[in-house]
């Protein structure tokens, strides 16, 4: 992703439990020539049955934030970092949650999507308020049931979520570079 003339340093953060925010990210990871981050959660149950879904739970309605298996990328590094997560009863998952906590973001532009099965609900409000300290841009992509969609489909939300995103970004510019 260029702007003014500069390649930024793009960084797309995401965690996925069945596949297809994974699937979205790896599509916006290429319509950015971003690295990828696939966030893991220590403990957390394999697969996507009974006993993954029971952590989850216990997570979202008791606000916990799981301690994060260790990334590989330094945020820090990055002029734009990109999250994204599944709607989770309303909101991001706890593991994203866990990286908004802990990762250096502070001052940092972030970009947010998510993938979902009904309604995305007021998942970028709630995960906009943690990031206070950062950019959060206002243009946000969000997927229902992605996979379905096909992979042209997703090809064509991502490329033009980013073109979005590097017009914004444009127009930010002067504070940025
Ligand atoms: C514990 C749990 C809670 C969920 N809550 C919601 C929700 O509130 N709204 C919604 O639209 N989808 C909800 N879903 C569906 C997921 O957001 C959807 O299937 C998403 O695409 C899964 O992404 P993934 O394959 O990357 O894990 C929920 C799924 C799980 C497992």
């Amino acid at each position: 992703m260029q702007v003014a003339g500069r390649q930024l340093q793009v960084l797309v953060t995401y965690y996925s439990s069945a596949g297809h925010t994974r699937t979205i990210a790896e599509h916006v990871a290429k319509a950015t020539q971003a690295d990828l981050e696939e966030l893991r959660a220590v403990g957390e149950p394999l697969g996507t049955g009974a006993r993954h879904y029971l952590w989850a739970l216990r997570h979202l309605l008791l606000s916990q934030k799981p301690p994060l298996v260790p990334v590989e990328h330094d945020a820090s590094t990055y002029d734009l970092i990109i999250l994204g997560s599944p709607v989770w009863l309303g909101t991001f998952s706890p593991v994203l949650r866990s990286y908004i906590r802990t990762a250096p973001l502070a001052r940092k532009h972030i970009a947010l999507f998510c993938s979902y099965r009904n309604s995305p609900g007021p998942a970028f409000k709630h995960v906009t308020r943690m990031l206070s300290t950062s950019t959060v841009m206002a243009d946000t992509l969000s997927l229902l049931d992605p996979v379905a969609a096909g992979p042209s489909s997703i090809t064509i939300r991502a490329q033009r979520w980013a073109h979005e995103l590097e017009l914004s970004l444009v127009a930010q510019a002067e504070t940025m570079l």
